[in-house]
């Protein structure tokens, strides 16, 4: 039989990770403020593990702050850097609950195979969310739409200039304790010019690299008075990708249409939660291409009725207007009806408020330092 821990330190020692100096300090000392915003206020620790020689090392759970990083590490040079988000809930029951972590795990695999880094193993990756939900368990709001936020990410730590992948890599977890992100309807620029990925690339990947070459249609957005762009396919500009941080969905005919993953497309996890359970609620759901001008006609014409976006950010977030180059408006006539029941339904599983038929919340044990 395995000898028993005798103290927090050697349960933790045992079970596989160091803890640095300070976490206790670091913990203690956080105050959860009460605006939380999203990804404004940092929990006050991280996890980081290191692969070198073919393998993982030991995992370190340590305060929240800066980390030193070569500059010509690949990472910063050639965006050799896949993350992922998902959050932990603490509303309907006492101890904390994650939400399909097990596809998190999956797409930052996918995403490590694309951009030929290694995988994150299972257990890497499932030692460091827990540990890190497990260890700020205390910060996680109560309040329905709030949850800690956890950013795991890999990134190519070795200097070079040389176009091939690092020998040595570093995997890390941060977490925000954050509030839903939304600034209620959101207003749509449709970007017919810059496109952000294309079938070949890394857009399955969520690859920071997506990100970047979302940034100016963003910031063109913003100086409009709008909130987000929106992305065509980069073959013909004719097909709806997805939102710079969201997928989309449109009502038409009462049935729910969403961009089929075009191999270019994120396949968000929200999404694939949506089309479940909208089936599960009665809905028609359709995985289809989205031309863009026959949905804006669907909207003039009323066949569409509502249009919304989802991710783990927002959960569903509405649309209230999309508008083209030519800044002419388009609004759908209903804001947030179907997005809104859809919301209700999926928050109540996630925050455990109401049954979960699919099994998809895991829950963390909380650890005391
Ligand atoms: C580009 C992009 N599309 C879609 C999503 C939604 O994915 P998920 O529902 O897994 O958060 C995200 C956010 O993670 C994203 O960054």
């Amino acid at each position: 039989m395995a000898p028993m821990p005798t103290s927090v330190a050697e349960a933790v020692a045992m079970a596989g990770y160091h803890v640095a100096p300070g976490v206790g300090a670091a913990l203690k000392q956080f105050v959860l403020p009460e605006k939380l915003g999203f990804g404004l206020v940092a929990a006050p620790l991280m996890f980081s593990a290191e692969w070198s020689d073919g393998n993982w090392g030991r995992g370190e759970l340590l305060p929240y702050g800066p980390i030193e990083i070569l500059p010509g590490a690949r990472a910063l040079q050639y965006a050799e850097l896949v993350f992922e988000g998902l959050k932990a809930y603490k509303v309907g029951e006492a101890g904390p609950n994650l939400f399909r972590p097990r596809e998190n795990w999956q797409r930052l695999a996918r995403s490590a195979q694309r951009l030929s880094m290694p995988a994150v193993s299972e257990s890497v990756f499932f030692q460091a969310i827990e540990v890190m939900v497990g260890a700020c368990h205390r910060l996680i709001p109560r309040e329905s739409g709030r949850s800690l936020y956890l950013r795991p990410f890999l990134f190519g730590t070795e200097a070079g200039y040389l176009l091939r992948n690092s020998t040595t890599f570093r995997f890390m977890v941060i977490a925000n304790p954050v509030e839903i992100y939304s600034s209620g309807p959101m207003r749509v620029a449709i970007e017919r010019d810059d496109v952000r990925a294309a079938v070949g690339g890394v857009g399955t990947a969520k690859a920071s690299a997506n990100y970047a070459a979302s940034l100016r249609a963003s910031n063109a957005a913003v100086a409009r008075g709008l909130t987000v762009a929106l992305w065509l396919d980069a073959r013909e500009q004719r097909f709806i990708q997805e939102l710079s941080g969201m997928n989309l969905f449109a009502v038409i005919g009462g049935e729910l249409h969403t961009p089929a993953l075009d191999g270019a497309i994120l396949p968000g996890i929200t999404r694939d939660s949506l089309i479940t359970l909208a089936q599960h609620l009665g809905f028609k759901v359709h995985e289809r291409p989205l031309a863009i001008d026959d949905l804006l006609a669907q909207i003039v014409s009323g066949e569409c009725t509502e249009v919304f976006a989802c991710g783990t950010a927002a959960i569903l977030s509405p649309i209230g207007l999309l508008t083209d180059r030519d800044r002419r408006e388009y609004v759908p006539v209903q804001i947030d009806s179907a997005a809104a029941q859809l919301r209700e339904a999926l928050l109540a599983i996630q925050e455990r408020r109401a049954p979960d038929p699919f099994g998809w919340t895991r829950d963390v044990a909380p650890l005391t330092l």
